[in-house]
């Protein structure tokens, strides 16, 4: 695990924005992982000024993503698939681009065609990943043990709590997600982490410092070999 510091959050941003763009423009037809919530936006923000600019093209580039809420109307504002719309699939010329659907019928049989479809494409080249102030990446919820494949899980309270700032009340968040599973995250080439504030600097501890243990989801990076974290100040606090 490689651990970058940055200074403030845009740097952060502009370091990441960069690896990505690198991975696209070295493979065209990259299949890359991506991630929602607040971390990512001003990153993809960069990746579509590029586009615009023409530096960036992504029609050869599919993007899978880590997960999404269940029961959550797809129009939703907060739905994960909005969220993309919103901050990238609109904005450029992806070839194609799939996150779990969490209004399917038969929600065991969607997270193994998730799985299947991820697979099927020769898997994802780059993984871009939060982190909850719990340590769960993806919605792979601190536990007693890891869940291998993408699965259906159970919120915690504490990432029902983090994320109620998205709507009107902790009453309206989803309590289920489908998400990538520990292993499906794993099976990426290589895994970009980003972390900004002093609310994940727990969690960053644990990952960077800690035992690998289940607690802690993310600890589980550290048995990867190609994971690269960047950090702002306050992220990187307690390390
Ligand atoms: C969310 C998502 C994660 C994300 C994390 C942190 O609930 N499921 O993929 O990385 O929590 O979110 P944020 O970036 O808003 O702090």
């Amino acid at each position: 695990m490689i651990v970058h510091v940055f200074g403030d959050a845009s740097q952060v941003a502009k370091a990441a924005a960069s690896i990505l763009s690198a991975q696209i423009l070295r493979k065209p037809d990259s299949v890359l992982g991506l991630a929602t919530g607040a971390t990512p936006v001003a990153t993809y923000e960069r990746l579509v000024k590029l586009h615009k600019k023409g530096i960036l093209d992504f029609s050869g580039v599919t993007t899978f993503n880590l997960d999404e809420y269940v029961g959550l109307p797809s129009d939703h504002q907060e739905s994960y698939i909005s969220f993309m719309k919103r901050h990238l699939f609109d904005q450029v010329n992806l070839k194609a681009s799939y996150l779990p659907d969490g209004n399917a019928k038969d929600l065991a049989a969607e997270c193994q065609r998730y799985e299947e479809l991820i697979t099927s494409t020769g898997g994802i080249d780059l993984q871009l990943l939060g982190i909850g102030s719990n340590g769960h990446i993806g919605f792979n919820e601190p536990g007693d043990n890891f869940v291998f494949g993408t699965n259906l899980t159970d919120l915690t309270q504490s990432t029902i709590e983090a994320n109620k700032r998205f709507f009107d009340s902790a009453d309206q968040v989803p309590r289920q997600a489908i998400s990538m599973g520990i292993g499906t995250i794993l099976s990426a080439q290589e895994i970009l982490l980003l972390a900004m504030g002093k609310n994940k600097a727990e969690a960053v501890l644990g990952m960077v410092r800690g035992d690998i243990t289940p607690k802690n989801p993310s600890s589980i990076l550290k048995g990867h070999p190609r994971v690269t974290v960047l950090l702002d100040e306050d992220a990187a606090s307690l390390l």
